[in-house]
């Protein structure tokens, strides 16, 4: 009875102390076993009460263990981590970058190391900047090759078809030399398949100083390409853009490895993957830059496409549909 009156009064407040006093009275060598093997030495009479008592010794000890087991617990969860440092961590979920993210920020990265900033702009343009200043007037034919969103029913307000806006923007706001590349996304009213979809983005460059040619532009290309493709040729297709004179359309020759590496270059290695040229000194003029004395070169290359390309991506819609199964596949990735 003495026992039980010491089990009620027992108090600890840690791990090793509630230990103790477990193996004291409920191990294997502990003074219950004690009791229960003394049992059959007591005399037949007071067999009954010795029994109700270990008994109740027993089931004592027993709530005693756990109650202080829980009160310590209740403790530590109270402390958070701090309340018990031998508990094991919780595993944080960790996000991973957007595909579209890690090539924009790759390509940012390269030109960045040749001096080129980044600028941006407005996605809801005016007609000035995304055409007129870019050599593209009211009713220029060209104007169809970019299909354009406008909104509402003023002409006037429209969704950027190209990121040429912000180098015009850049060009109205700064003085030469100018260095700037502008990543962003853009609007065209094209029908949405696995190659093609409304909105995708472009990262555009814009470089003009004095006596720039058209062998700083190839040769900006060729870094440009080695640095994101690896050991690559290149080679320029005479092409037509209002804003460029000469203008020329960009391959770059692929390591061709898969079956869609080879869909995506028609069969022929070479995969188109920028448009270029020297900036027609109209949009310099336009832009308020001397003509005579400045001269630059402009380029604009798909990210989408480029972000397909590298990681094996059949599908361009998979970029927006925000499956997790297809984002979390990017984790390791930069
Ligand atoms: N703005 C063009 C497009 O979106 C790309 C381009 C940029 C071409 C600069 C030439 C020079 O298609």
């Amino acid at each position: 009875k003495e026992h039980i009156a010491e089990v009620e009064q027992f108090n600890a407040d840690n791990k090793e102390a509630i230990e103790a006093f477990r193996i004291k009275y409920l191990g294997r060598r502990g003074l219950l076993n004690d009791f229960f093997a003394e049992f059959k030495n007591v005399p037949n009479e007071q067999k009954k009460e010795f029994g109700q008592v270990i008994n109740q010794l027993k089931t004592a000890a027993n709530e005693k263990v756990s109650s202080l087991n829980d009160a310590l617990e209740n403790k530590a969860d109270e402390k958070g981590i701090y309340g018990d440092l031998s508990r094991p961590g919780e595993p944080i979920e960790l996000g991973a970058r957007h595909p579209i993210s890690i090539v924009k920020n790759q390509i940012i990265d390269i030109f960045s190391r040749i001096g080129f900033n980044v600028s941006e702009g407005p996605e809801i343009e005016d007609d000035w900047h995304n055409f007129t200043a870019l050599n593209l007037p009211e009713y220029h034919p060209a104007r169809d090759m970019q299909d354009t969103f406008f909104i509402q029913t003023d002409p006037d307000i429209l969704l950027r078809t190209h990121t040429s806006s912000v180098q015009v923007r850049y060009m109205e706001e700064n003085k030469p030399p100018i260095r700037t590349i502008s990543p962003g996304r853009v609007y065209r009213n094209e029908a949405i398949s696995a190659r093609s979809h409304c909105f995708f983005h472009q990262v555009e460059g814009l470089y003009i100083d004095k006596d720039v040619s058209f062998a700083d532009l190839k040769q900006t290309l060729q870094y440009f390409t080695t640095e994101m493709f690896g050991k690559s040729k290149i080679r320029l297709r005479p092409s037509y853009f209002p804003f460029t004179e000469p203008s020329a359309e960009v391959d770059v020759y692929w390591g061709l490895e898969t079956e869609t590496d080879y869909k995506m270059t028609k069969g022929t290695g070479w995969l188109e993957i920028m448009g270029c040229g020297m900036v027609d000194p109209n949009v310099l003029e336009n832009c308020g830059i001397d003509s005579k004395e400045y001269s630059g070169f402009a380029f604009g290359m798909g990210i989408d496409r480029i972000a397909l390309l590298l990681y094996q991506i059949s599908d361009i819609r998979m970029f927006s549909e925000n499956d997790i199964r297809f984002l979390e596949q990017f984790k390791s990735a930069l």
